[in-house]
């Protein structure tokens, strides 16, 4: 599809942004929102460690700070020395801060260098997930 092919070729830009000094791996995120606005994203590491983020949550946030709450589909890329040969699959948290959300149809697009990509769903990376439904109230259920 033209606009995933799209959003993959954004997120190898964006994995060009990367700092990640201490890991030497790369990666690029790129969010499409429902409004059809794209949001990019890229790691940041830090001497400390521990306050490095993912690219996907990067993105997500930058989006969510932005005021969107909707989206459709994220493309992900990475690879040491920014060469995204193999696939980069989202690291736990990364799915869990997506589910906070998108919904079980969210598309997540693993991509590599040449453009290709395989497609998945967010349920197929995430079954059995804990969301916000679990805080809801229980009048609210029914
Ligand atoms: N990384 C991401 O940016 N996204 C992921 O989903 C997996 C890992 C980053 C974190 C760290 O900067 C580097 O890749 C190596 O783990």
């Amino acid at each position: 599809m033209k606009k995933y092919d799209e959003l993959v070729r954004r997120a190898l830009c964006a994995m060009k942004q990367a700092y990640s000094p201490y890991s030497g791996f790369s990666v690029g995120a790129a969010l499409l929102s429902r409004s059809g606005k794209i949001y990019l994203g890229c790691n940041i590491e830090n001497a400390a460690y521990s306050p490095s983020v993912c690219a996907e949550r990067v993105a997500l946030f930058k989006a969510v700070s932005e005021g969107e709450r909707e989206f459709e589909a994220i493309a992900i890329v990475g690879g040491s020395s920014a060469d995204a040969k193999d696939e980069c699959p989202p690291c736990g948290v990364c799915r869990q801060v997506m589910r906070e959300f998108c919904g079980d149809d969210f598309v997540i697009l693993l991509g590599k260098k040449d453009g290709s990509y395989r497609r998945f769903t967010l349920f197929g990376l995430l079954p059995e997930s804990f969301s916000p439904r679990q805080l809801e109230k229980e009048e609210a259920q029914k």
